[in-house]
């Protein structure tokens, strides 16, 4: 019984300290640690973690998974090299998914290059941007490395679109506009 009492008072008193606190003022933090969690910045620099990083860099050499080497430059001769040498790697035209191909391409790169490709987009018909080429264009004699590296670098005042599209969606791109080109010539 007397226990009981002890208890009581106890828990009373405990129980007074936290509850009537005033809402006005702060109350008591036991474990701070868990309250306030110290923010580390993505990739800052520390003392404490094991190598001053916060985030591991990956090793030089490594690609990440999802990711393959893509080994043209970003310059004239990449450009040529990759018209000459870069294959797409859907081998038959029954892999081609054309249907997403036709959508990635109207949501990317319609807005200029027109449905067609005949390089009468929606920017173009209201004069903001000049020098669309059409995909037929007999000097310009695109093809699929020459495509896929205009899509992953960009061209002159084309920007690059490697962020938006992964590399499956580049290449099916890459066949939407080869059909389009070939429905222009024909
Ligand atoms: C903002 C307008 C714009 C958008 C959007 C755009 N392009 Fe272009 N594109 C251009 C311009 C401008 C050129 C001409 C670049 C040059 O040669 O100076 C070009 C050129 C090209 C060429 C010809 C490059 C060569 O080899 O001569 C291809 C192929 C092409 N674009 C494909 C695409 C594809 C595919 C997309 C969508 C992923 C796209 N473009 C989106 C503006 C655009």
């Amino acid at each position: 019984m007397k226990n009981i009492f002890k208890i009581l008072i106890i828990t009373l008193v405990i129980g007074s300290l936290i509850s009537c606190n005033s809402k006005d003022s702060r109350n008591y933090e036991y474990m701070p640690n868990m309250y306030r969690s110290i923010p580390y910045d993505t990739y800052g620099e520390y003392d404490n973690f094991v190598d001053g990083n916060s985030a591991l860099i990956p090793p030089e050499g490594t690609i990440a998974r999802g990711y393959s080497l893509f080994e043209f430059e970003n310059n004239t001769a990449g450009y040529e090299l990759a018209k000459k040498q870069l294959k797409s790697p859907f081998t038959s035209s029954a892999e081609v998914d054309i249907k997403t191909g036709k959508e990635l391409y109207n949501i990317y790169c319609a807005v200029c290059h027109g449905s067609k490709g005949a390089g009468q987009g929606i920017l173009v018909k209201r004069e903001k941007i000049l020098g669309i080429p059409s995909y037929s264009d007999v000097g310009r004699a695109i093809n699929e490395g020459s495509i896929y590296h205009t899509i992953y670098y960009g061209k002159n005042s084309m920007g690059s679109y490697a962020g938006q599209l992964n590399e499956d969606e580049r290449w099916l791109v890459t066949h939407y506009v080869l059909k389009l080109k070939s429905d222009l010539e024909n």
